[in-house]
């Protein structure tokens, strides 16, 4: 059964929510109507143009029984109680977003696994009161503006401990031949103005001492997206 809530509560669904949000994203991740109808495999398979399994095993591949994992932003579909599953009773799964309808849908989905915590939170704010495996960010830089880019990578990098790794899953500056490259420079256009950032400038550009980490980058789809995996150096 679809949960209503009564329409007084509908003002909460916009309580504290950043201003690129409301402006930029309420079709998508605000307005809870939206939201529920958006939240679906089918969504994230068609916005990422069939990449979906890959992109995201190239995030829950690297997870084990008994890691502890905290993912920035939730994502439609799946993919958290995927990860949840993935890390099992022994690890831990922190999911933190920013907007109250993605808190719920993120509750509704992580409520059967003892393993899962979900904190309403600005990545680039939240501190943590534990420590990390993997902290991963999929496909949220490329949502928010620069400045919050920068204060989001330095936040996750900020918090990684030794022998730990921070991942990345993004777009990225599509190749000269990929014909979807001209089909995302309308879509950035109309609906994702902090998109392009992310083909002009390297995430490890964003980090306030990228000298103190490896990155390591691949790209997928003739460059559409890249996965990012940074680590301290030695
Ligand atoms: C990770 S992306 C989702 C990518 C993709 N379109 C999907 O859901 O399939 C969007 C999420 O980031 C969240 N978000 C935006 N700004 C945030 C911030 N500063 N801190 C935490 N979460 C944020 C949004 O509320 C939304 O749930």
């Amino acid at each position: 059964m679809t949960y209503n809530p009564p329409k007084a509560s509908r003002r909460l669904y916009y309580e504290d929510v950043p201003a690129y949000m409301t402006e930029v994203y309420d079709w998508a991740y605000v307005n809870p109507d939206h939201a529920r109808w958006l939240d679906r495999n089918i969504v994230v398979k068609t916005l990422l143009f069939g990449n979906d399994q890959r992109l995201m095993r190239a995030y829950l591949d690297k997870l084990r029984p008994g890691m502890r994992v905290w993912q920035v932003a939730h994502v439609y579909g799946d993919l958290v109680s995927r990860a949840a599953r993935a890390v099992g009773e022994e690890g831990r799964f922190l999911l933190t977003d920013i907007t109250p309808v993605q808190i719920e849908h993120g509750l509704a989905k992580l409520e059967h696994f003892p393993q899962a915590e979900v904190v309403r939170a600005d990545a680039a704010t939240f501190r943590a009161r534990e420590s990390f495996d993997l902290i991963t960010s999929f496909f949220l830089l490329h949502e928010v503006p620069d400045d919050l880019k920068c204060r989001i990578v330095d936040n996750m990098l900020d918090q990684l401990p030794e022998g730990a790794e921070a991942l990345f899953v993004d777009y990225h500056r599509p190749a000269a031949w990929q014909p979807i490259g001209w089909l995302l420079r309308g879509v950035n256009a109309w609906l994702e103005p902090f998109a392009c950032a992310l083909w002009k400038k390297e995430i490890r550009d964003y980090a306030r001492e990228p000298e103190r980490f490896v990155w390591e980058k691949r790209t997928i789809f003739g460059g559409v997206y890249q996965i990012v995996s940074v680590r301290h150096r030695d």
